[in-house]
């Protein structure tokens, strides 16, 4: 995986427990770029990878700026940002992949955050409105104090196109998601991204009023994608090699593999990112993860294995 040597710039409070890196070439050439919506997975200090979004201009490409919410059931990435990272450190991190991107044939777009979920929808609302494309966000936070970059959004060109809803707030400015979406709106493409809850309650809102999933972008930030008491054992089997590892009921099949002495590689391992996303050739997925869509899912085709397990007693895998 190609990484990138980057100093961090500025370290920023935007909100509380809500922290901004901004991060330039540590040898000062230009980034390579990038488009909205886009990741990185940053190497952090004591070893774990995690995923951020992109949440400045894509036009820019002497920085990239990332948004980390300080998590209090953080698995180590979040705290490693927030008290591990510091102005001057240097971070190896990943080129930005987008799994998330901007649908070039929206006739307008509806971007819907959920607090620190604003980080790529940001960077959706920076390029359509350079773009002049129609769009309105609604950005749901618990409450202005943590509400992240609040005060640039609304200074912003397009702060008129975003509406602002706290959970603390009178009831008239809180988002309703049943009617904002109750009409299937031809050719609107809608973008959502922040805590599982709210994720869960745009999409299977928007699925129930008939909105097409062609027209549903998503991304989640963190999963529950933790070990069950209905997980079984099974077996791998790698293709090119012909050698077969068996996954007990409480690993992996990440896990198992790298013990076995294959690595895949992973960021979220919470089934979010796709970083892991391996090829099924035979076999049931039992699929975990929120990054791929229903559909992919159902294909069975590509699983994703730090979160995935399986439904059949052996998948064969593209390994
Ligand atoms: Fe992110 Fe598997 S590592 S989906």
């Amino acid at each position: 995986m190609s990484t990138i040597r980057v100093r961090v710039a500025r370290k920023q409070i935007e909100a509380t427990d809500i922290c901004s890196y901004e991060l330039v070439a540590a040898d000062g050439a230009a980034l390579p770029a990038f488009t909205a919506g886009a990741h990185v997975d940053v190497h952090l200090p004591g070893g774990l990878t995690r995923p951020y979004s992109l949440c400045n201009d894509s036009h820019e490409t002497q920085r990239y700026r990332i948004g980390v919410l300080r998590d209090a059931a953080s698995r180590g990435g979040s705290k490693a940002m927030h008290e591990a990272v510091h102005e001057g450190d240097v971070l190896e991190i990943s080129v930005p992949k987008n799994h998330f991107p901007l649908a070039a044939s929206a006739s307008r777009s509806l971007l819907l955050a959920g607090g620190i979920g604003i980080t790529p929808i940001l960077a959706m609302a920076q390029a359509l409105a350079a773009a002049g494309a129609p769009f309105e966000m609604h950005y749901c936070s618990r409450a202005q104090e943590h509400t992240a970059f609040h005060a640039e959004i609304s200074a912003a060109p397009f702060g008129r196109d975003v509406h602002f809803h706290f959970d603390d707030g009178a009831s008239v400015q809180k988002l309703s998601i049943p009617d904002l979406l109750a009409e299937v709106q031809p050719g609107v493409h809608l973008y959502v991204c922040g805590p599982k809850g709210f994720m869960d309650a745009v999409l299977q809102t928007a699925r129930a009023s008939g909105w097409p999933e062609e027209q549903l972008h998503y991304e989640f930030f963190s999963a529950d994608v933790g070990p069950s008491v209905d997980d079984a054992s099974f077996e791998v089997k790698l293709a090119r090699s012909g050698r077969v590892v068996r996954i007990a009921a409480d690993q992996t099949v990440v896990k198992a593999l790298a013990l076995a002495g294959v690595d895949i590689p992973v960021s979220c391992e919470q089934g979010v990112c796709g970083t892991c996303l391996t090829k099924v050739l035979e076999g049931e997925p039992e699929h975990k993860d929120f990054y791929l869509t229903p559909e992919e899912q159902a294909a069975n085709d590509q699983f994703t294995p730090c979160c995935s397990r399986s439904k059949s007693a052996l998948l064969v895998l593209d390994l």
